[in-house]
């Protein structure tokens, strides 16, 4: 028997705000294997991306507990989780936050790589400058937009230019939280094939969450779906597709729109 990339047992977040207690996460067990491509889905304040900041060691449970890699990261002190931090790579909704508007981009790419803590993923003699022409070879951004500011970009640009910073220092797995979501819709496609590219072509594991039934459907082989703070239904995306169990289930893939936009415009 293999060890599960990540397990998680009965975890549980509850924030405490002016008095009020909200249960964000309300025990929720998963396993995810090395190589899995995982789709966490529900509706808005179901606990999604407090789950994912949980098993990215970005905040701690107030309950339960979360292994990667057999190791016990709820319980690991932060100095001790740089193997977490170097293996783990994020992708957030809005890259217009998430980009310093005062880098330029080969500055912002290849950041991480100085960082002590990913030097255990690459190789020692790496080349900063090599790596960063990879990257931006990778998510079809030509080399001089080394030399450029964010704000020179579109959305989907952007959203390219934090998937290269995220792959930049060779991650075991990529936790993207609502990737397309701020995107136009006629970018989205592109992006979505892009991190579909890149995940298979490096082997990556991969985490996204998204209301978006069809940008899980697209990327994840495996779902699980959230309702206030737990998960409700899970199991391969295929089949979750096919035949959903819970009423909840039924409903969001009820609102996903039918007619697809196919168009591949250029971002
Ligand atoms: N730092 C925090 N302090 C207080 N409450 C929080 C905090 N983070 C999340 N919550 C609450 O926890 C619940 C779950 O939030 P979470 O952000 O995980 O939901 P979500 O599924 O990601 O929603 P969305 O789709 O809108 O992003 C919500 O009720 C939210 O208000
Ligand atoms: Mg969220």
């Amino acid at each position: 028997m293999t060890e599960p990339l990540y397990r998680a047992e009965a975890l549980t977040r509850t924030f405490t705000t002016s008095g009020r207690v909200v249960p964000a996460l309300a025990g929720v067990d998963l396993e995810l294997a090395r190589g899995g491509r995982l789709g966490i889905v529900g509706e808005s304040g179901s606990g999604k991306s407090t789950l994912v900041r949980l098993l990215a060691g970005l905040d701690r449970p107030t309950g339960g507990k979360v292994w990667f890699e057999g190791r016990e990261i709820s319980a690991l002190p932060e100095r001790e989780l740089g193997f977490l931090r170097a293996s783990v790579q994020l992708v957030f909704q809005d890259p217009r936050s998430s980009l310093n508007p005062r880098m330029r981009v080969g500055q912002i790419i290849t950041e991480p790589l100085r960082s002590r803590l990913v030097r255990r993923q690459l190789p020692a003699d790496v080349d900063h400058q090599q790596r960063l022409a990879e990257v931006l070879a990778a998510v079809d951004l030509p080399p001089d937009a080394a030399d450029r500011y964010p704000h020179e970009f579109s959305g989907g640009q952007r959203q390219r230019i934090a998937i290269a910073r995220a792959l930049a220092p060779k991650p075991d797995v990529l936790i993207a939280d609502e990737p397309v979501s701020a995107l136009d819709v006629s970018v989205r496609a592109q992006v979505l094939n892009l991190l579909t590219d890149l995940v298979t072509s490096a082997g990556l594991t991969l985490i996204v969450v998204s209301h978006d039934l069809m940008v899980v459907r697209h990327l994840c082989d495996q779902l699980a779906v959230m309702r206030a703070g737990r998960i409700v239904e899970a199991g391969p995306t295929a089949s979750i597709y096919a035949d959903p169990q819970q009423d909840y289930t039924q409903a969001l893939l009820a609102a996903v729109p039918r007619i697809r936009s196919t168009g591949r415009d250029q971002s």
